[in-house]
């Protein structure tokens, strides 16, 4: 399988989101949310962002406190963090100012149940004018939206959907290393809409044509090699070995 990252439907209206975001009009409040089940590739697609733009990128975890966020940030900042939680604050905001950068933290989930924390990240916003990304599950919004002032400041909003057809395919044309037909493409399309599940399917698909010296996968090998109600793809590798 190809080491590539695909630009889906869901990632170019990131793009869209982010550049939104860094060139609002002054007033317009700069947080944004993006969510959606898990699977659906937003956490490789902020890294993609983030390993081509200058962002600070953290990642929330599950006993992340205020303080513990403070300090990630200021070390991305390139800081040595101050001990007193006052003097990082002002550490933080001091830099975002003289610098400003967009701030992505992943996984929000685990600092909504925190609202020293989430309330951390409006500060910062308030503070700095620095824009932030919040990036969570499917449930991400509902949980946010429980903490007003910090919903008011989101601007801009993105549910990941599950793919199209026309995002399966691409994926497949520029991931595959073995070709498919449309038919199997639409076959993979029925049976699977998340990019983790479609980057195993590949990975299968692969082995599979390797043991059978295949170059072409159509539906009617897919459907015959792979034995989806089970829901298990590695009984078909072994059974054409
Ligand atoms: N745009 C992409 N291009 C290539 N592979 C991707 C892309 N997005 C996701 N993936 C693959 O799918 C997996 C799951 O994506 P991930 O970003 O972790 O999903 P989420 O954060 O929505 O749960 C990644 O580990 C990666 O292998
Ligand atoms: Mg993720």
């Amino acid at each position: 399988m190809q080491k590539k990252f695909v630009k889906t439907q869901n990632v170019k209206k990131l793009i869209s989101l982010i550049n939104n975001l860094n060139s609002r009009p002054a007033g317009i409040p700069g947080m944004a949310l993006v969510y959606g089940e898990p699977g659906l590739g937003k956490t490789q697609a902020v890294l993609w962002w983030a390993a081509h733009n200058d962002v600070i990128f953290i990642r929330g975890t599950n006993l992340m406190t205020s303080r513990w966020l403070l300090e990630e940030i200021v070390e991305e900042l390139g800081e040595e963090p101050y001990f007193k939680t006052s003097d990082l604050f002002k550490q933080c905001i001091k830099q975002l100012k003289e610098k400003p950068r967009l701030i992505i933290v992943d996984e929000i989930d685990y600092l909504a149940t925190d609202y020293k924390a989430i309330e951390t990240l409006r500060d910062i916003h308030d503070k700095s004018n620095a824009p932030i990304l919040l990036v969570g599950m499917g449930q991400a919004d509902k949980k946010i939206m429980r903490y007003k002032h910090l919903y008011d400041r989101i601007s801009e909003k993105l549910k990941f959907k599950p793919f199209s057809q026309e995002d399966v395919k691409n994926i497949i044309l520029q991931l595959c290393e073995v070709e498919m037909t449309d038919c199997a493409i639409k076959f993979v399309f029925e049976k699977t809409n998340r990019f983790r599940q479609l980057v195993k399917f590949i990975r299968k698909a692969e082995e599979i044509a390797k043991a059978n010296n295949l170059s072409t996968l159509d539906e009617f090998t897919l459907k015959e090699l792979i034995n989806y109600e089970s829901g298990e793809i590695d009984n078909a590798v072994k059974k054409t070995k």
